[in-house]
């Protein structure tokens, strides 16, 4: 309901300045919504922290402001509670009319904000050769739900995968690629990531014990980076051969990504730290190029370096991401840019952005945010682990999702003796296994380690996608029992009368407040906990309220009801990315 709290923010600064004089314009009206309907729907303590600068008790206060203000076209007559706190109760058809506003609206009455920001969303970002893993996961679900949130408030949304294609390691992977399978360089398809993965072990594992590889590994990145046709070619086979891989998981999670890896930026990275240089901050410290960091010392006190240049010449990681800051911010004209990664990576981030702000490579007007999650681990609380303990496949965690959804679904088929197409079971099960592993993860505070666990993400209980998806079933079911068609409502007038509507009513009202919150503080979770209320509260509505049954005028309001609150639990779930099913 941002429309009510503008209205009275702003009436009640209205009604400050008459009271007790202009120099109170602009001061903080205190406003929140409250928690309990005794205290009506919104609460303004302004009274209490002005009792001192005024030199008055705070109920006269919020007498004043009473006598002062007009808020009569959304609100009964305001109250004061307490030491002083005025509350107000949105009147009924104030919130008839809302509600019909979001029924007739295509993006229920959420418009796209007025000034749309160019953002940058920098997430999933796996590493070339290396399996993507379930911190990759995490990114991926998190970094698309919040990107998709964003754009749909009208924002113009750039989704990066920034992927770990550039480095020392590909002189290694180069050499053993030629040297164990030379087949490769020719033929189209020789290795598959599964074999990647193991074959980057392999690599690893002889570039760790024979110093002759290692040397030629050292001989392989100079040649690479000298841009030698053969280790280009041998470099873009693996990075074709992963990029395939990671796809299939993109097209499963349905999720969209324009892939611009760490090589992209290869070729800004001497400008960048000439730069850098000009700033005057450079400094070399033992051969390398370093820029000191404010607030970041060694045991001793003394101030720790960022390194932007390896003796080697060589340049790493960070310098990376300032080129990349630097591209995107002069380039792609980016005002904000979100980096979605675990918590491990809070100090990297924190420096780079320290370093970028001291160049100008980032202006202030530009916000860079590391927006960071914690670890995914094993319903034990450890990490998490196969039954062989070896790291989970992230295609075979989601097949299991899958399955296991797939067995729930077939059992509860038998007992409720259904019938139904093969067609319908892989859908439903497929939808709702990954619906369940997105939710799980999106549906936690995602600053903290999360536990992984199918049979709590699966449950039909409780804050889980089957739960919502439920809710949302449920009410095609009362549309189809009903001969009901939700779309043709359109003109009926929704009447709230019970304690239950009104309930559910406000609830479905605050979908606007809940967006914009999250855009500010890109916590996700926030919509999933407005989701799962919602849908407890259409439940507590629909248990109290009959609504096929109930005389027309009730009919048609309920109906509406029910219709708003489908198309919210499924515009809300879209913005997680996941499906809604009509039947289940
Ligand atoms: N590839 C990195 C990893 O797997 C994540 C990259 C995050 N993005 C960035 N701009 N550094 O840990």
């Amino acid at each position: 309901m941002k429309d009510a709290i503008a209205t009275l923010s702003q009436q009640l600064d209205q009604a400050l300045v008459a009271a007790f004089g202009p120099e109170l314009s602009g001061t903080n009206p205190l406003l929140a919504a409250t928690n309990n309907p005794k205290f009506g729907d919104y609460q303004a303590n302004i009274a209490l922290p002005l009792a001192k600068k005024i030199g008055k008790a705070p109920r006269d206060i919020a007498q004043g402001i009473l006598d002062n203000l007009d808020v009569s076209a959304i609100c009964e007559a305001p109250t004061i509670a307490g030491p002083g706190f005025i509350n107000f109760t949105l009147k009924t058809e104030y919130l008839n009319q809302q509600l019909q506003g979001m029924q007739q609206s295509d993006r229920l009455g959420i418009a796209p904000v007025d000034q749309p920001q160019r953002v940058i969303v920098d997430f999933s970002s796996p590493n070339i050769a290396k399996e993507m893993h379930v911190g990759h996961l995490r990114s991926t679900i998190i970094g698309d739900g919040i990107a998709r949130i964003l754009e749909f408030l009208g924002h113009d949304v750039l989704r990066l995968n920034h992927v770990g294609d550039w480095g020392t390691q590909f002189g290694m992977l180069i050499t053993h690629l030629r040297e164990e399978c030379p087949e490769a360089l020719t033929q189209a398809d020789a290795v598959d990531i599964g074999d990647l993965v193991a074959f980057y072990q392999r690599a690893k594992k002889r570039f760790d014990e024979d110093d002759d590889f290692k040397e030629r590994s050292r001989e392989g990145v100079v040649k690479l980076q000298g841009g030698d046709e053969e280790s280009r070619k041998a470099w873009a086979l693996l990075c074709e051969q992963s990029r395939k891989e990671f796809q299939k998981i993109y097209d499963r999670l349905d999720v969209e990504l324009t892939e611009r890896g760490e090589s992209f930026y290869n070729p800004m990275l001497s400008d960048t730290v000439a730069e850098v240089n000009e700033s005057g901050l450079l400094v070399e410290d033992q051969g390398a190029q370093c820029v000191f960091l404010d607030g970041f010392t060694n045991k001793a006190g003394d101030p720790l370096p960022l390194i932007v240049q390896k003796s080697d010449g060589g340049y790493n990681y960070a310098t990376t991401d300032l080129a990349a800051i630097r591209y995107r911010v002069r380039d792609d004209k980016a005002e904000r840019i979100l980096y979605v990664t675990d918590s491990g990576q809070a100090n990297h981030f924190t420096q780079v952005f320290q370093v970028a702000r001291k160049v100008s490579l980032a202006p202030d007007t530009v916000e860079l945010t590391h927006v960071p999650f914690g670890l995914v681990q094993g319903a034990d609380g450890k990490k998490l682990k196969t039954r062989s303990g070896d790291t989970p496949k992230l295609r075979d965690l989601l097949d299991e999702a899958v399955a296991r959804s797939r067995a729930d679904l077939e059992k509860r088929l038998s007992e409720e003796e259904r019938q139904e197409s093969p067609e319908f079971i892989n859908e439903v099960s497929t939808k709702v296994g990954i619906g369940a592993v997105k939710y799980a993860d999106l549906s936690q505070n995602r600053t903290s380690n999360y536990a992984f666990s199918y049979d709590k993400m699966l449950a039909l209980q409780g804050n889980t996608a089957p739960y919502l998806l439920y809710a949302f079933a449920r009410i095609q079911s009362i549309s189809r029992k009903g001969g009901v068609d939700f779309s043709q409502l359109d003109g009926a007038a929704i009447a709230l009368k019970e304690a239950p509507e009104f309930t559910l009513a406000k609830h479905i009202l605050r979908l606007d407040e809940v967006l914009e919150a999250i855009s500010e503080e890109l916590l996700p979770n926030r919509l999933c906990e407005y989701l799962y209320e919602l849908s407890k509260k259409f439940n507590q509505f629909y248990d109290k309220c009959p609504v096929l049954q109930a005389e027309e005028g009730d009919r048609l309001s309920r109906l509406m009801l029910c219709d708003l609150t489908a198309r919210t639990l499924k515009l809300g779930l879209s913005l997680l990315g996941i499906d809604v099913l009509d039947r289940m």
